[in-house]
């Protein structure tokens, strides 16, 4: 069984009852896919709408602690050593086109250090948890990154940057280096559910760039606490910054920090 901290049971508690709406939610954009006005609108209402429940189940048990969420930004609390960073809904893009590969990520920082992290798709029922020391658990599966060290084996993750952001050429040229050199690459849409991949051994590694920090701060733990490696595309920790990532197995971090620094 994993063990779950008094504030991550709250934040679990929080993401079932914010994912419960998610679902009723997601319902009832099959029937807006083929109406005139489109979901679009609809989504970002149920994004509001999910993001407010959490601030405010949160809010109510842990008074005081800052945020740091998608739609609202930073909300400061009296109480400066605790914040909670949340994505509402990662993976928007599918969630609009009906397609079930989206979560809710809340992480918690302590002092500046990730303690606690969930990523839950409400349609598969998959609660991803991580305690820092704990190790980092599927619903009570306990969660290890993939064993393999050979590139030409392995299935790596990533994220498109899509219209209107920077990187195109960057990324056509490390999509490059990976395809020469591995088994395959997935692209699926939500940068939670890829870490919480990583960390639970489908996918063999990940990376991306200009991500923000409510995509990946709960992932990150739940990689480390499954025995991975996550550091920036420098090889620093300092993915939160930045919001450059890549994460594997040790091994394999070498190695893909090296391709994808000389990729072009
Ligand atoms: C996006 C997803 C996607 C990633 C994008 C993010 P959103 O978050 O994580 O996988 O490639 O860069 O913006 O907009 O769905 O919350
Ligand atoms: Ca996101
Ligand atoms: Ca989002």
């Amino acid at each position: 069984m994993p063990y779950l901290s008094p504030a991550l049971n709250v934040m679990v508690a929080a993401a079932r009852k914010a994912g419960r709406g998610l679902i009723r939610d997601f319902g009832e954009l099959e029937n807006l896919q083929v109406s005139k006005k489109g979901p679009a609108d609809f989504v970002t209402t149920a994004d509001q709408r999910t993001e407010r429940i959490l601030v405010e189940e949160l809010s109510r048990a842990r008074p005081g602690y800052g945020f740091l969420v998608e739609e609202r930004g930073l909300i400061e609390g009296p109480d400066k050593s605790h914040r909670f960073l949340i994505d509402p809904i990662d993976g928007t893009t599918n969630f609009l086109h009906g397609i079930p590969q989206f979560a809710i990520s809340i992480a918690l920082e302590r002092e500046g250090v990730l303690v606690s992290g969930l990523v839950f798709n409400p349609v598969t029922d998959e609660m991803y948890v991580a305690e820092r020391g704990h190790g980092a658990y599927l619903n009570d599966k306990r969660l290890r990154v993939a064993a393999r060290k050979t590139l030409s084996e392995i299935l790596v993750a990533s994220g498109a940057p899509f219209m209107g952001k920077e990187g195109h050429e960057q990324f056509l040229g490390e999509l490059r280096g990976v395809l020469n050199a591995t088994a395959g690459m997935r692209r699926f849409g939500s940068a939670a559910l890829d870490l919480a991949w990583v960390a639970s051994g489908r996918f063999d590694a990940f990376w991306e760039r200009n991500l923000k920090a409510w995509d990946i701060a709960a992932g990150i733990l739940l990689v480390r606490e499954a025995g991975g490696v996550a550091t920036d595309l420098n090889g620093r920790d300092k993915m939160l910054d930045s919001g450059d990532i890549l994460v594997a197995n040790d091994a394999l971090h070498r190695q893909l920090l090296d391709l994808l620094r000389t990729a072009n």
